[in-house]
């Protein structure tokens, strides 16, 4: 049986106008996608009518509920109809100086409440890939049971090759995919320029799936992805 391929949209902090993710989510509506739209576009109201797509978001915070000005909680998401969460992107990591212990609570408020957490790993430098890899998931996933653990799926998006046009080729991810296979069995994703004339390069070498960024911006060329994907 063709093992079914998860393409993930990762919207960021995109578009600026509720008008424009309106278009924007009736144009992506009848994929088998995860869209994950910013925070203020989660509300049903704007994406509900016909949609096939699952419903991810970018970010939680690792307490249920309190006194944290500006966030949200996993439970909330969850109360929204949210499915997945992005934890750990190498934005947040970088600009919001999120730490691995931040981001292995947040796995675990994720777990808890029911999401499924998609975990962002990637070195900044390639030959430090091995390294940063092997880091990031001992820390990120430290004290989560086995169970939990399988639940997770893992993004390898090298830091490079983000909103860079410079992808990393199939064959170097490769080898990042076997790092990660080593230390668990869990879905990998790929992320970093994916575009559609590259897409299937990934999934081809062993990759369950995509996580696309600015790509996923534009109807048409994300519909392309997916449709790549499901051949
Ligand atoms: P780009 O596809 O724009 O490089 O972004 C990748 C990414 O960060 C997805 O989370």
């Amino acid at each position: 049986m063709k093992k079914k391929i998860l393409i993930v949209a990762n919207w960021k902090m995109n578009p600026p106008t509720s008008s424009e993710a309106e278009k924007l989510f009736a144009g992506v509506k009848k994929l088998d996608a995860v869209i994950c739209p910013p925070f203020c576009y989660l509300d049903a109201k704007i994406w509900s009518s016909g949609a096939k797509f699952t419903l991810g978001a970018q970010n939680c915070h690792w307490e249920e509920k309190g006194a944290y000005t500006g966030e949200i909680s996993p439970k909330m998401l969850k109360s929204m109809g949210v499915k997945y969460v992005i934890i750990g992107h190498s934005e947040r990591r970088a600009h919001f100086k999120e730490t691995d212990e931040m981001i292995n609570k947040k796995l675990k408020a994720a777990l808890k409440f029911g999401l499924i957490p998609i975990l962002c790993i990637g070195e900044k430098k390639d030959k430090d890939a091995e390294i940063v890899v092997d880091k990031q998931l001992k820390e990120d996933l430290n004290g989560i049971i086995e169970k939990d653990v399988k639940k997770i799926v893992i993004a390898y998006e090298p830091v490079w090759a983000i909103g860079t046009g410079n992808f990393c080729d199939s064959q170097k991810a490769k080898k990042a995919l076997r790092w990660i296979q080593e230390k668990t069995s869990n879905k990998v994703l790929y992320g970093g320029s994916v575009n559609s004339k590259i897409s299937t390069d990934y999934t081809k070498v062993g990759f369950d799936g995509l996580l696309v960024g600015g790509a996923s911006l534009n109807a048409e060329e994300f519909i392309k992805i997916v449709k790549n994907a499901q051949h």
